[in-house]
């Protein structure tokens, strides 16, 4: 078969860091609790950093999801009829490689189709997707999940790959819009695979946003790093601390964090001045943690039905394929 060469469409505009990160900051940085949408980790550095945490003996979620597909990507492929397969927020792809090598043994798939916010990443990973899988049309797409689901690929029969717990990463009433946003945008039939940590012990759950290694310190205060190079910030990231806690009413991990020193910063790319008391804290990013009866209930409300949960021998991580109705 003919190697074909990657295909990468960029629909972020080329201003969208300075255009989209502005309102986001405004908004997000003008309400109480301050609070910053996660896209904005993801710089060269935070994904970066983000592959580092992927690889921590504490950040148990990546091997999980892993072992998972390593037992059931033969089976859910089997159980699909998909012919191209999106995969939202797809980073490295690295675990896809176990669903695209169980697509490649069935001879099913003619299409992949990754989509990411991080540029770089995206490319990497599009050039070497290419060259393992020849005859598969990689076709990348640089864009935001929360934007473009309405400009995806259509025409074949589609499955959504959604791994990395990143729908926990979704506050529970954006999430509720985005799983309809979802639902809307696939026909009737087409498929969802969804990867979903779940709830356990909050000691585990911790350690696994608290590594002793400090990495996912690092890559939840890049973020201060990325507002001050885009916006012209003069956030003093030593100024504040990393305290992960576990949110047991909300079943979440929060992430923040908080001035140990007044201080007054003042972002001019968004026209903002903050005067941060002691104690202030700035809302990073959330981590939800899933219950299988709430996933089912929560695929169900957006118009789809589970059609197999599989689970790793600990039960610490879900992937569940989903049909729409
Ligand atoms: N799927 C990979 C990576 C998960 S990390 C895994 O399971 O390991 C989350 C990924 O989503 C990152 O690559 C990040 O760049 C991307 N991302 C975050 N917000 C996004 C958004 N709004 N639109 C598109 N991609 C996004
Ligand atoms: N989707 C991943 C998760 O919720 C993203 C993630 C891993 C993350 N480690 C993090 C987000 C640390 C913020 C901070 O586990």
């Amino acid at each position: 078969m003919s190697r074909v060469e990657p295909v990468v469409s960029v629909l972020l505009d080329p201003t969208h860091a300075a255009t989209s990160l502005v309102e986001d900051v405004r908004r997000g940085l003008r309400a109480h609790p301050l609070r910053l949408p996660p896209k904005w980790l993801y710089d060269d550095e935070g994904s970066r950093l983000f592959d580092e945490i992927t690889r921590l003996p504490e950040y148990y979620p990546t091997r999980a999801e892993r072992a998972i597909l390593e037992e059931y990507a033969d089976e859910i492929v089997a159980a699909c009829d998909a012919t191209t397969l999106v995969e939202l927020g797809s980073g490295t792809s690295e675990k896809t490689l176990l669903l695209l090598d169980a697509f490649t043994r069935a001879e099913q798939l003619r299409r992949f189709v990754p989509v990411d916010v991080s540029e770089g990443t995206l490319r990497a990973a599009a050039v070497s997707l290419s060259e393992r899988y020849p005859g598969l049309a990689v076709e990348a797409v640089v864009g935001d999940f929360t934007l473009h689901l309405g400009r995806l690929p259509r025409g074949d029969r589609r499955m959504i790959a959604f791994l990395g717990s990143t729908i926990g990463n979704f506050y529970v009433e954006e999430r509720g819009a985005f799983l309809g946003v979802l639902g809307d945008s696939l026909e009737p039939g087409e498929w969802l695979l969804l990867g979903t940590d779940l709830v356990k012990e909050a000691d585990r759950l911790v350690a696994a946003y608290d590594d002793a290694a400090g990495v996912t310190e690092a890559f939840v205060r890049n973020m201060l790093r990325v507002l001050n190079r885009e916006l012209g910030a003069d956030f003093d990231p030593d100024g504040f601390s990393y305290a992960p806690m576990w949110d047991g009413r909300m079943e979440r991990m929060d992430l923040r964090l908080r001035a140990e020193m007044p201080q007054q910063v003042r972002i001019p790319g968004a026209g903002l001045d903050l005067d941060l008391p002691v104690g202030e804290e700035l809302h990073i990013e959330i981590s939800t943690k899933f219950r299988l009866e709430g996933i089912a209930a929560e695929l169900d409300a957006a118009g789809f039905d589970v059609v197999r949960t599989c689970t790793d021998p600990d039960g610490d991580f879900a992937v569940t394929l989903a049909r729409r109705r």
